[in-house]
């Protein structure tokens, strides 16, 4: 127990439940479900009670929409990905003592139940109003159903519950020129009937309750946020749908209405812990268990307000003690996004570097997006890996565990007189599990693990200082003290690792010949005797190329490409900064007027023949229509180009190139990786149109 902290039990943890409405991506992983199940592992370690929920969240509107684009119904999409994702989180490690999913029937019933209880107390206000329907397929649309002009930042593809693009908490009725997704029509307004959950009423409680009682040990994001809400003033809020696709409305009168998923989804711990064990009430009910929700800030707002507010209301129920809430994940600079497939996903990284689960888990714990939105990319994976895992964690293990095999055939030799460096090296390492516990007790993730990687460092320069490989030839008894040290060394990396990386961990135990120790062992120093027998050494890393690097790279820019063709929002990726070529000496205005740029469009294109790079295009540029000699062969396609807006450098004297006059240049922009794109005047501009 934490000094000063209040007395508990148990452990509930829970990390949010996915939409199962697509696979899962790096930015899942990193803000949630790694450094929840770092959290537990560690947890579980200590000896503490500690139960890991996770599950499929299955219902809502986006799932509708999908079923009725692919024309299968919503189980069937959910059953997909459900599959999909529980096997991501299996093949990452991650620990869940449960993976449920709200289509479950004890899910259902569970929801179900949830309502009644706090229908029947009275604790719903109802309500008619009028709300957007769509007459051409008779549903009402709210949420997703419904897209319009954001009231606040102009956006045309607002949703009736969010604006994408400024973020926007929205209602259907707030979009300005609403049209339905099922139909494209303009809506008409139909009352119906609907039950309000009235967050009004828990304010002073909520004001208490977090904004006095959490004020110093919850996140400085989570707090701020909630500090928002709740100073703006909380509305009554709709908990109930016009949907055919959910948990039904248990009361009387209720057909074709189905609870609002923000409602049923967080029952699904709930749900998830009774399909664990029939003892599920302590984990829910009791004072003394500590009650964690793992989620990324979009869902803040619902863990530490509306679900609360849903659980006292209920009354039976214990509140959450912490809402550890990350930031975003960004990949190369970019916001993270299934539409437009800006995403690492998960099946497809282990297809492309299998076993590497623990670089992804090291790679995304270092970069965690703990206190401010953060940034993945290859470049840095690479760096990470090579000179951080290999260079660091993993030569040493491996050095040592080479050395052993060489001077003493894979026998832990016995530890001789101590010296000053293996009383301070021994001293260090007493300390390192404490410092590991403190900061992951704290969800400081980043910092647990700068301190696991600091052991490694440690016996690192343990092993060079002491240079066991000269000293064997003269000493070799110190040789076995330095062997022996070095490889107590691994034996406390390999448990105090196990949080960060449990695949990595299990085989250095492996290789070590120990068993699975609990974290009170961590520093006990003498996990090791003489005489016992070691494993052959394998590599736990290995160097990750340029080559791999860049085949990742690549698919990135070709989602871009695909993108920009697909006019949807272009994005850039930003080059490492020493790739980009040195900017060029001043010039002054005159120099750069000289030059006559001009827009045009290519009519016709073809291979120069017997050469491989160049083409030979016949251009409009306003002013006439001339043949260019382009060295752009390897990049584009001639058959692509006829009809393509260029920019022309058309006062360039005229050249013969294999025989042909070329008379000018076509602009292009080309990427560090020499890559080539054309400069594309905007929509609008004529032949001709000057380029200044
Ligand atoms: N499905 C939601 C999301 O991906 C998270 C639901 S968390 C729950 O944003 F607890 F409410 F289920
Ligand atoms: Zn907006």
């Amino acid at each position: 127990m934490q000094a000063g902290e209040k007395n508990y039990k148990r452990y509930t943890v829970t990390s949010a439940l996915p939409y199962a409405n697509g696979p899962i991506h790096i930015g899942h992983l990193a803000g949630v479900y790694v450094p929840a199940d770092i959290y537990v592992r560690f947890l579980r370690m200590t000896g503490e009670d500690v139960i890991f929920i996770g599950g499929s969240d299955e219902h809502g509107v986006p799932i509708t929409i999908k079923a009725r684009q692919q024309g299968i119904s919503p189980q069937e999409i959910v059953d997909k990905y459900h599959g999909i994702i529980k096997k991501s989180f299996e093949d990452f490690g991650i620990s869940f003592d449960i993976y449920s999913r709200t289509s479950n029937k004890i899910h259902h019933e569970t929801a179900s139940e949830f309502f009644r209880k706090m229908y029947d107390a009275g604790q719903f206000i109802e309500k008619t109003t009028e709300q957007y329907y769509d007459e051409d397929t008779g549903h009402f649309l709210a949420d997703r159903y419904i897209t319009g002009i954001c009231p606040v930042c102009g956006y045309d593809q607002a949703y009736g519950d969010q604006c994408e693009k400024c973020g926007s908490s929205l209602n259907a009725t707030d979009l300005i020129n609403p049209k339905s997704v099922l139909s494209g029509n303009k809506p008409v307004m139909k009352e119906t009937k609907h039950w309000y959950l009235p967050l009004d009423q828990y304010e002073s409680w909520l004001q208490e309750w977090i904004l006095e009682g959490h004020k110093d040990d919850w996140k400085t994001n989570v707090y701020g946020q909630c500090k928002s809400w709740i100073d703006q003033g909380l509305q009554p809020r709709a908990v109930t749908r016009d949907l055919d696709w959910g948990v039904k409305v248990p009361i009387e009168g209720a057909d074709g209405k189905v609870l609002y998923v923000w409602f049923d989804a967080p029952i699904g711990y709930i749900s998830a812990t009774k399909e664990l064990t029939p003892d599920w009430e302590k984990y829910w009910k009791d004072p003394e268990t500590r009650l964690i929700h793992f989620i990324g800030k979009d869902n803040i707002v619902f863990h530490c307000i509306i679900f609360p507010a849903m659980l006292k209301g209920e009354g039976t129920y214990i509140m959450p003690e912490n809402v550890p809430a990350f930031e975003f994940m960004n990949l190369e600079n970019d916001k993270i996004s299934t539409s437009r497939n800006w995403a690492v996903w998960l099946h497809e990284y282990l297809e492309e570097f299998p076993g590497k689960q623990d670089v992804l888990r090291f790679v995304l714990t270092s970069n965690a997006p703990e206190t401010k939105d953060n940034d993945f990319t290859w470049k840095d994976f690479q760096a990470k890996n090579n000179n951080e895992l290999v260079a660091i964690f993993g030569n040493f293990v491996n050095r040592t565990l080479v050395l052993t095999e060489k001077y003493f055939s894979s026998v832990v030799p016995p530890q001789g007189t101590l010296d000053d460096l293996d009383n301070a090296t021994l001293e260090e390492m007493k300390q390192i599990p404490g410092r590991i516990a403190d900061s992951l007790h704290h969800f400081r993730f980043r910092e647990g693990l700068a301190a696991m990687m600091n052991l490694a460092r440690l016996g690192n320069k343990y092993l060079t200082e002491n240079e066991p490989w000269k000293v064997f030839a003269v000493d070799p008894g110190r040789v076995g003290t330095v062997l022996n040290i070095s490889l107590q060394i691994c034996a406390q990396l390999s448990i105090v690792a196990e949080p960060f990386l449990p695949f990595t961990s299990a085989r250095i135990r492996k290789m070590l010949g120990l068993p699975e120790y609990i974290w009170k062992d961590a520093t006990l120093l003498n996990w090791l005797r003489a005489g016992h027998q070691l494993a052959k050494p394998e590599l736990l890393f290995e160097k990750i190329d340029d080559k791999t690097i860049e085949t990742q790279v690549q698919k990135l820019l070709d989602t871009r490409k695909g993108n920009a063709d697909a006019d949807i929002q272009p994005h850039f990726i930003a080059a490492q900064a020493s790739d980009i070529s040195p900017a060029l000496p001043e010039i002054q205005y005159d120099d750069f007027i000289k030059l006559d740029i001009r827009a045009g469009t290519i009519l016709e294109a073809e291979i120069v023949p017997k050469t491989d790079k160049l083409l030979k295009l016949k251009v409009d540029t306003g002013l006439d229509q001339r043949t260019i000699v382009s060295g752009i062969a390897q990049y584009f396609k001639p058959e692509d180009l006829i009809g393509k807006r260029v920019t022309i450098l058309v006062n360039l004297a005229p050249r013969k190139l294999r025989g042909i006059e070329s008379q000018g240049m076509i602009l292009t922009a080309e990427n560090p990786d020499g890559k080539l794109y054309f400069i594309t005047p905007d929509e609008g501009t004529v032949n001709g149109a000057t380029v200044k």
